[in-house]
């Protein structure tokens, strides 16, 4: 295997996979090549920026295939139409079942905004993980990159960043500071650290 064939899942704006493109094209992911993006809704605007990139996109949705079931086995069948080695979620907004998750064993990558195990499993995505870091008053958050199993975010730490709480931040000023600070460098780091050990 000369690189690892990623597939990227999304929700939302994709900041992530941004970060993602934009390493593969600096250089900072070189054991890894992204093939697809799977969204699970067709407004995401990470399929844009994927179809910028030249990438392809696949959009799975629940409602249409009308069960979890479904659901996941249309995108087993696209990871193993596009020979996927690694799945990334990238603010990808499912919870995903065991049967799924034991199927790619060290294979499913996923980025938290909190350092887990704080501030993290079922209800902690998005902006409601900002919330409560600063309803609990800590003084230090940050982002965890770790493997997916059964347990949301309960799998093995890849790589994690610490990002200084500010006394005047508010939700959005602070997923902003932890995206900048943390998400869009270890989440590339993270990538590139597994897809190299794959291909040796
Ligand atoms: C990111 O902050 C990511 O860590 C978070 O959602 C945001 C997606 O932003 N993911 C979770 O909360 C998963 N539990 P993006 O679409 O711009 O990458």
């Amino acid at each position: 295997m000369s690189r690892a064939r990623i597939a990227v899942l999304v929700s939302g704006g994709g900041t992530n996979l941004q970060a993602l493109i934009d390493a593969q094209q600096s250089g900072i992911i070189s054991s890894g090549e992204i093939v697809l993006v799977i969204a699970n809704r067709a407004d995401a605007y990470a399929l844009e920026r994927a179809k910028n990139a030249g990438i392809d996109t696949a959009v799975v949705l629940k409602k249409e295939l009308g069960s979890a079931e479904a659901f996941e086995q249309r995108i087993h069948e696209l990871i193993a139409e596009y020979r996927v080695d690694i799945i990334v979620l990238a603010g990808f907004m499912v919870i995903l079942s065991e049967s799924f998750t034991s199927a790619y064993p060290r294979r499913i990558l996923n980025v938290h905004p909190s350092l887990i195990p704080s501030f993290c499993g079922e209800g902690f995505y998005g902006l409601h993980v900002h919330e409560a870091a600063l309803a609990y008053g800590v003084k230090v958050t940050g982002a965890t990159v770790h493997f997916v199993n059964e347990v949301p975010d309960g799998g093995e730490i890849i790589l994690q960043k610490a990002v200084d709480i500010l006394p005047d931040d508010t939700p959005e000023s602070l997923q902003k500071r932890v995206m900048e600070q943390a998400e869009w460098k270890i989440l590339p780091a993270a990538v590139e650290k597994v897809s190299a050990e794959l291909i040796q």
